[in-house]
């Protein structure tokens, strides 16, 4: 048996703002977001539109999409940083609770923006090993309720969505084939949460405003996930006996233009092979791949027997990616 995606599908709020907009209350600028970051809008989450709220969303999209309903689902994986209750319950369990189907298993994976990488593999596990038939992959970011709107070095970066997979068995030779998943636990400093864990709590009157907000060290950020981005194309391909010229698409995590464009000339793959749209939803961490691959099927540009390589990098640190053969 083959396990991999059977469907995807994505939610983005309405609320879409632009370089512009932004510079209106933060010190920045379109010229300097858009040579910085390739960044040039990004969709900001309502209230009420929580995390496992788009999650679900982005859920029923994809069963759409294949024709199946939410009965077919047996597991639910939400891979986010950004879960509606900080330590639980799991999101993926409000996702059920929101799908209101019954016999199923549900959990969180807390991967950052390699959350989806990761999701694909653990579904294609529970498919292979007979403890799931169809399993829902979502990626699902709130990730402006993290942002410090003060910070012009991270409130410039992120945006709001949610992309999510339906996974089942395929066809010999189609699927998930292979995963590479990585941490580098010595760098959980670069990009991170401060506070509000146990062993930072959050100490009213005490602890700095922005140490409750998401902290990046964005040159540390920067090095990593270029030379990552290198080494899990480099392994992925190696270990498939894959020449650049055999790959259709790289749907890499969508962080930073530039960021891609280095790894892009030193893997010596066009950048044309790469799949970028964080030029309109900006970096939306877990979602940010599955969120690409909906659009991708949106267009049309999916095709079986298609080899596309996903990239995942980002807090943790962590990184991987998958090889498919869609
Ligand atoms: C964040 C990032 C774009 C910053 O780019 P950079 O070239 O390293 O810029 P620096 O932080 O060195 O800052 C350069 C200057 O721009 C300024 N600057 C920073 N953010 C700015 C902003 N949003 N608007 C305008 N100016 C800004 C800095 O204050 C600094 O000014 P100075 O030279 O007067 O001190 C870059 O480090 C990066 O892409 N890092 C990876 C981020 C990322 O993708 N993280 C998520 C991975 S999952």
């Amino acid at each position: 048996m083959t396990a991999g995606i059977i469907s995807v599908g994505s939610y983005i709020p309405a609320k879409r703002v632009s370089n512009e907009e932004l510079s209106k209350t933060v010190d920045t600028s379109d010229e300097w977001i858009k040579s910085h970051t390739g960044i040039g809008n990004r969709h900001i989450a309502s209230e009420e539109e929580t995390c496992s709220y788009m999650a679900t969303e982005a859920a029923k999209d994809a069963l759409n999409r294949a024709g199946l309903v939410k009965e077919d689902l047996d597991f639910i994986i939400v891979a986010t940083i950004t879960p509606d209750y900080k330590d639980f319950p799991a999101t993926a369990n409000l996702v059920q609770r929101n799908l209101e189907i019954g016999n199923i298993g549900s959990i969180d994976i807390k991967a950052a923006c390699t959350g989806f990488a990761y999701g694909l593999e653990l579904g294609r596990g529970l498919i292979l090993g007979g403890t799931a038939k169809k399993v829902l992959v979502v990626g699902a970011e709130k990730l402006s309720a993290i942002t410090n709107w003060d910070d012009r070095g991270t409130a410039v970066l992120f945006g709001d969505g949610a992309g999510a997979a339906v996974m089942g068995s395929v066809d010999e030779g189609t699927g998930i084939v292979d995963s590479v998943l990585r941490t580098d636990g010595t760098g959980y400093d670069a990009l991170n949460m401060p506070t509000g864990g146990t062993a930072t709590p959050y100490k009213p009157g005490e602890t700095p405003k922005e140490d409750m907000y998401l902290y990046m060290d964005g040159q540390r950020v920067y090095n990593f996930a270029v030379k990552v981005n290198v080494d899990i194309v480099k392994e992925l391909m190696d270990r498939n006996n894959l020449i650049p010229e055999d790959i259709d698409y790289i749907v890499p995590h969508q962080a930073n233009y530039r960021i891609i464009l280095a790894a892009s000339r030193r893997s010596k793959i066009p950048l044309d092979k790469y799949y970028l749209n964080m030029e309109e939803y900006a970096n939306t961490s877990s979602a940010s791949i599955p969120l690409a691959l909906a659009e991708m099927d949106s267009k049309g540009l999916l095709k079986k027997g298609m080899k596309i390589l996903t990239v995942g990098f980002g807090g943790g640190l962590t990184y991987g990616g998958n090889y498919i053969v869609w």
